[in-house]
């Protein structure tokens, strides 16, 4: 399903923003022009300071509604701290930049659901946003397939939404929701991780389909367990995997809906890249192999990669000018989201998707302009 359909950057206005949990909090944006997205997706918000943070929208599209977030404070984080500010004193600015939609964790049409073809949802903290905008979209259109949604925290009370989810499964016959809290004395739901209770409850997925959000770890850990222990296909497996800014991975290079890392190859030697900056002006960079492009290119400041290498915004996109025949053409997936950009182009390649070689050296890239 195309999911990047353009990335403008739209002024936004801040709402409100009042606590959820311990830690959490609810952003609302009022967006005008506010293009339509698909739920499952993210946006990338800029502060005027230039912090530049991606978050998922809590809520399905709905026309002249406010964006909803729900983010988790991080200590010493720097958009967690315009937060803080904005709860206790409201004096934070109040208009950010938005660019998105982002992001291919959306419904699949071919998910029909059924006792040998189950739906699983995980979430871990504030994971459940894009989770919760999937269910409420599914609700809208009429139905929610038989599917069980586990989210877990490590107490009950971050589990901000559990009511809302016992209601919906009082009401809803197909829907199952698993709560799993894992560091509370006198808890006697599910404890552990919600991969684990999925591998239990599900052990064949052979025919299932699974959306996973929130902390790299869960997700990548869900991909290897729920494939390795449940026999789920790879191709079922749709995931957002929420990134720390700063430390996004440097080897992310098969291009799927997670994040999982992959092992660099030909790690040894040094890699030199010739660039054509967008003001038409060249230079040459080189780096360690055994890295991404877009790692290399972020070291030089000359691109961020919004998604943080997961192969969901297409903000790495590069022009390959000139190319060494070690450079491996894009895979499918990769291709199906370049086709969906803007002004799409034969020479285009996603930066986060090519591992730094030694025999890359002499690759030639142009850098868009933004
Ligand atoms: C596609 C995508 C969607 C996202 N959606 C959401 C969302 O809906 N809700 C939400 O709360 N967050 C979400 N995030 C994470 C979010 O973008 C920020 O990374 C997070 O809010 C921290 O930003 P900060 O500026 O406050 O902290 P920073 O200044 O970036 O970091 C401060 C400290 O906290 C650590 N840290 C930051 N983020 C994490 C993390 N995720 N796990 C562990 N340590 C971390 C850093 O390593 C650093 O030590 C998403 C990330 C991605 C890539
Ligand atoms: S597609 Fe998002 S960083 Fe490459």
């Amino acid at each position: 399903m195309p999911s990047s359909a353009f990335a403008t950057a739209l002024p936004a206005r801040v709402e409100s923003c009042v606590p959820l949990a311990p830690e959490v909090v609810e952003l609302r944006l009022s967006v005008p022009q506010l293009p339509r997205y698909q739920a499952g997706q993210f946006v990338s918000l800029r502060l005027p300071s230039g912090v530049e943070r991606s978050y998922s929208m809590a809520s399905a599209w709905s026309e002249g509604e406010a964006l909803v977030f729900h983010i988790r404070l991080r200590p010493q984080g720097q958009f967690s701290g315009w937060l803080q500010q904005l709860l206790t004193s409201g004096e934070a600015p109040h208009q950010l930049t938005l660019s998105g939609p982002y992001g291919n964790c959306t419904w699949q049409e071919s998910s029909s659901a059924s006792a040998s073809t189950p739906i699983v949802m995980l979430a871990v903290g504030t994971g459940i946003a894009p989770l919760a905008a999937l269910l409420q979209e599914q609700l809208a259109q009429g139905g929610l397939a038989p599917l069980t949604l586990y989210w877990g925290g490590a107490r009950s009370a971050d589990l901000y939404l559990r009511r809302h989810f016992e209601q919906l499964e009082a009401a809803r016959p197909g829907f199952r929701f698993v709560p799993v809290v894992d560091g509370e004395a006198g808890w006697s739901g599910r404890r552990g991780r919600v991969q684990q209770c999925a591998a239990e409850d599900f052990p064949d997925l052979s025919r299932g389909r699974v959306y996973a959000c929130g902390s790299p770890a869960m997700v990548a850990d869900a991909q290897r367990l729920l494939q390795a222990c449940c026999a789920l296909p790879a191709a079922r497996f749709h995931a957002d995997s929420f990134n720390a800014a700063p430390a996004m991975p440097s080897t992310t290079f098969a291009l799927s809906t997670t994040s999982a890392t992959a092992e660099p190859r030909g790690a040894a030697g040094r890699v030199e890249i010739g660039v054509r900056h967008p003001d038409g002006h060249c230079s040459r960079v080189s780096g360690a192999a055994g890295t991404s492009l877009l790692e290399l290119l972020r070291q030089q400041q000359l691109l961020s990669g919004i998604c943080g290498g997961q192969g969901a915004c297409g903000s790495c996109r590069v022009e390959i000018v000139a190319a060494p025949a070690a450079l491996a053409p894009a895979a499918r997936a990769e291709s199906r989201l370049l086709a969906v950009l803007p002004q799409p182009a034969p020479l285009h390649r996603l930066a986060c998707q090519i591992p730094l070689t030694a025999e890359l050296s002499g690759l030639e890239i142009a850098i868009p302009e933004r």
